[in-house]
């Protein structure tokens, strides 16, 4: 059995969802409430670790012994994480990222014409994917938030990410996923190796979750 005693290292956690802005009154975002990425948050510091939350809108309070730094954009979460990636012993990506944004942020509100409208969007970066190309030491955990094919994805993004295991997040069911405090979930770790979970609170799934991350910086 692995030791669960996290003292000595930083986790670096991410949660809930990016917002883009089209106006000052209006933004593109999505369905994450930052619920998983705090359930990690607050079990790894009460197993002792040094945690970072970097963390999208959310009415969620601020887990205990954790610093929280608050961002909007994905642009001001890859900032964020990179300031914090090169002390950090484990990143664990559980925030839903917006891979696109507006090209464009209107300085005024946009008022509505009899004509439709449409967006330009431009790519997002990827922040996991950068970190997984200037990872030294660190143990990397990505999620894979998925309605089909969900092992086949999350086995793209495992590799494409060069993470040491992902979480395959099933959200095509109302009990798991976005929003509600349950999830099922995959675990698919370096080698290929994966064991599915049955239906969990957040917070065990957070458990399970900070043993693989201890068993991975154990060896
Ligand atoms: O917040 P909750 O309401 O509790 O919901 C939890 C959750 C469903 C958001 C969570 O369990 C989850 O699955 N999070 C990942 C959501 C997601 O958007 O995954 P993805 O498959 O689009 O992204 C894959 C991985 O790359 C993720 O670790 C993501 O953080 C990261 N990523 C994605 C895009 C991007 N531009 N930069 C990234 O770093």
């Amino acid at each position: 059995l692995t030791s669960q005693n996290l003292t000595g290292q930083k986790i670096l956690v991410t949660a809930g969802g990016t917002i883009e802005p089209l106006d000052p009154v209006r933004y593109i975002g999505n369905r994450s409430t930052g619920r998983m990425g705090y359930a990690i948050a607050e079990e790894a510091a009460r197993r002792g670790a040094e945690v970072v939350l970097v963390s999208g809108p959310t009415v969620l309070e601020d887990p205990a012994g954790v610093r929280v730094i608050r961002i909007e954009t994905a642009r001001q979460m890859r900032e964020a994480v990179l300031a914090e990636f090169p002390t950090a012993s484990a990143v664990i990506k559980s925030a839903a990222v917006a891979d696109y944004r507006p090209a464009a942020v209107a300085e005024q509100k946009i008022k509505k014409s009899e004509d439709d409208l449409t967006l330009h969007l431009v790519r997002n970066p990827d922040i996991l994917y950068e970190l997984g190309q200037k990872k030294e030491h660190q143990v990397l955990v990505g999620f894979a938030a998925e309605t089909c094919k969900v092992e086949e994805y999350a086995r793209k993004k495992l590799a494409k990410k060069n993470l040491d295991f992902i979480v395959a997040n099933d959200v095509s069911e109302a009990d798991a996923g976005f929003g509600v405090e349950t999830n099922r979930i995959k675990l698919i770790d370096r080698s290929g190796r994966m064991t599915p979970y049955p239906l969990m609170s957040k917070k065990e799934l957070a458990g399970i979750i900070l043993d693989h991350v201890a068993e991975v910086l154990e060896k």
